[in-house]
């Protein structure tokens, strides 16, 4: 994406410069940007001052270093933009909504032009987003939709509905006969990704539900609701309140246990289990496979983490969906340049948020097995082969 043309590279890297002295940067460049006909200039990490207050159009917040996802996205960030010659810190929120509002504040008086922020807690950050609005900084949302606000320009995301959907179909091809065990866990309710998955799982899986191939197992807010093709955001909500992961591992893991503990024999066996992301996916898959009851588990996950990628090679975690970060980042930058432009970056959807329709472009997302996990994530480039073991 940097090489498109000349004056697409040099607005790269002014906005790499810049996020680079947004973030009290590591490293600024020593030499202004040379022309695209050249190699971009390698900063020299400490020596140069910081750029000026009035040249720091972008800043980025991310919501927590303790989720391997959320390290990803700051590397991938970091890879592009060091390919413009640059290297960058991004600000963390760590599960604070506080933080994170401290976080953008000190973005604006820093004089950003654009905001990109994937929120802790999709409504709390509304406070964030108006504050940026009223500061004439444009604010993207980053894969995760800030709600409850019209202060959200654009949102850069991948096609959330589309993994919950993924799961579903992954679970759908792996059954046979009636009556199998089903067992649902989802994200934060704070996050409203967490009812977009949820929402594209609930699409595939409840027709199963109502012809008896599934039965759920752990959770009487899901069996109420099961003759309901689609469900309003609060009967979601209701479910997704029963059987929250919070995110956290610890919490998935707890969860996972009681629900055994609550199950009797039969409903183990052979189980079928929703788990929304791979962090959880890992608890729950050895929550379950320390069962002396469980003789075969399915399980869902996404984010195509490492280590679930090596769970996935040694049969531990079935699926994952790999949402390439690299297309988010690369949306994301995109989307910054085109305001910086005194544009409007390309949109192909909407989504609601609950005041406004935000226009975004979601991106493709490819589910991950055992039988294309080489191709998918190591042959594409996405991992090397060396950070795994036994994969042939
Ligand atoms: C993201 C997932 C992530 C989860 C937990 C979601 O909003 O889309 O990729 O696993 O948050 O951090």
């Amino acid at each position: 994406m940097f090489k498109k043309s000349s004056l697409y590279v040099l607005t790269i890297m002014l906005v790499a410069a810049t996020v680079l002295s947004a973030c009290g940067g590591a490293a600024a460049p020593t030499a202004a940007p040379q022309p695209a006909t050249s190699a971009p200039a390698k900063p020299a990490a400490t020596t140069a001052p910081a750029a000026p207050a009035s040249k720091v159009p972008v800043g980025i917040v991310l919501p927590t270093k303790d989720e391997p996802r959320w390290i990803q996205d700051q590397t991938r960030f970091q890879d592009a933009l060091k390919a413009a010659g640059y290297e960058a810190q991004i600000l963390f929120s760590q599960g604070d909504s506080a933080k994170e509002k401290a976080n953008v504040e000190a973005l604006i008086s820093q004089g950003i032009k654009v905001l990109i922020i994937c929120p802790q807690d999709g409504t709390a950050a509304a406070a964030a987003a108006d504050a940026a609005r009223k500061a004439g900084v444009k604010v993207i949302s980053y894969d995760r939709l800030i709600r409850d606000t019209d202060a959200v320009d654009y949102y850069v995301t991948f096609d959330s509905v589309a993994v919950g959907a993924a799961w579903g179909q992954y679970l759908i091809d792996k059954a046979t006969g009636k009556g199998n065990n089903l067992y649902l866990y989802a994200g934060a309710p704070s996050d409203n990704n967490a009812f977009l998955f949820f929402e594209g799982a609930w699409n595939k899986l409840q027709p199963k539900i109502a012809d008896g191939t599934f039965v759920i197992k752990n959770s009487s807010q899901a069996v109420a609701l099961q003759d309901k093709a689609k469900l309003t955001r609060d009967e979601m909500a209701k479910i997704i309140g029963q059987v929250t992961t919070e995110w956290k591992f610890d919490v998935a893991k707890n969860r996972a246990e009681d629900n055994l503990t609550a199950a009797k024999p039969a409903d183990k066996g052979t189980v079928f289990i929703v788990a929304p992301n791979d962090g959880t996916a890992r608890a729950i898959a050895d929550a379950f496979k320390a069962d002396k009851d469980v003789k075969t588990y399915y399980i869902s996950g996404q984010d195509a983490e490492k280590a679930s990628i090596q769970y996935i090679i040694d049969g531990k975690q079935s699926m994952t969906v790999l949402k390439d970060v690299r297309t988010l980042v690369k949306d994301a930058i995109a989307a910054a340049v085109a305001y910086l432009k005194g544009g409007t970056p390309e949109k192909t959807n909407s989504y609601n948020n609950g005041k406004v329709d935000v226009p975004a472009k979601p991106s493709a997302i490819v589910t991950v097995t055992k039988d294309n996990v080489k191709a998918a994530i190591v042959d594409s480039g996405y991992y090397p082969a060396s950070d795994f073991t036994g994969l042939k």
